[in-house]
């Protein structure tokens, strides 16, 4: 495994679970996310349960200057990175139509462009120093095409097989994780009605989805879907007819 991690959308939900697992495992963690007050709190609970070294580095992703940032540390050759966890990502509240472009743009910033430039900054000083590993946190609606939400997540799986492909004779992987309905802040911060809408059957826990996806890095997995229920619906999702998902799609509302 990997002596520093670096996560992205560290300040809730699978990003912090990912900062609590790793910590727990002896890893040092440099926290990203927006919100400094929120990082620094995380920080100190951290350190002071497991003793790691934790920086937290507050930066936008959806701009060029934040995105920056976060590579220059990622190129850091002193203080080397040896994961990377793109896992910043945003619901859109609107459907495509309906929300500004600025919107649309900002969020694709964070879930395609910072991924690409985060991805390549680690994975060059990576290569160079002959191992480590990107970790993309991608979505089961990669497969569904419903809106640019799915259109982003749907990048960031290629991107990654097309990434763990080129890298391979490196010492260094890449995988992406494609989770399913997950308990976070993130249908509360889109504002969706989710968790009224859909059975409790349907939800995974942020602890198992971070559990299945560093178990996925480990194994150098290109594609890791956790639980049986979302890797059946995935099989299914793929081999069916894309009318019949574009129909299913239609009811959904991004
Ligand atoms: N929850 C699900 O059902 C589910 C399912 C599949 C995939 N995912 C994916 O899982 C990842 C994590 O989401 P989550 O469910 O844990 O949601 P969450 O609880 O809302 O967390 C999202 C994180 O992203 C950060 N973030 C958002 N915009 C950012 C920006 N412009 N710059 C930097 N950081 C930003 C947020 O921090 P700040 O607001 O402090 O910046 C927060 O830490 C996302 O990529 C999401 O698409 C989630």
């Amino acid at each position: 495994m990997v002596a520093t991690a670096l996560i992205t959308g560290a300040s809730s939900g699978l990003g912090e679970e990912f900062a609590w697992n790793l910590a727990a495992a002896g890893r040092d963690v440099v926290l990203v996310a927006r919100s400094r007050d929120r990082l620094s709190e995380t920080a100190e609970m951290l350190a002071g349960a497991t003793g790691v070294n934790v920086e937290i580095l507050a930066a936008d992703l959806s701009t060029p200057e934040g995105t920056q940032a976060v590579a220059t540390r990622l190129a850091d050759s002193v203080h080397p990175i040896d994961l990377l966890v793109n896992n910043a990502g945003l619901g859109l509240k609107r459907p495509f139509l309906e929300s500004t472009v600025d919107e649309e743009v900002g969020a694709l910033d964070v879930m395609v462009r910072a991924v690409l430039i985060l991805s390549h900054a680690a994975a060059g000083a990576m290569v160079a120093r002959g191992h480590g590993a990107i970790l993309n946190v991608s979505s089961v609606a990669t497969w569904l095409g419903n809106g640019t939400y799915a259109a982003h997540k749907a990048w960031v799986t290629s991107f990654t097989e097309g990434l763990a492909t080129q890298l391979k004779g490196t010492g260094v992987s890449a995988t992406a994780v494609l989770p399913g309905l997950t308990h976070t802040e993130f249908h509360e911060r889109a504002e969706l009605d989710a968790y009224d809408e859909i059975p409790e059957i349907a939800w995974l826990e942020p602890e198992y989805v971070v559990a299945a996806a560093l178990a996925g890095v480990r194994r150098k997995q290109v594609l890791v879907t956790p639980s049986v229920r979302y890797g059946t619906m995935t099989g299914v999702i793929r081999v069916l007819p894309r009318t019949w998902v574009r129909a299913l799609a239609r009811k959904s509302r991004n």
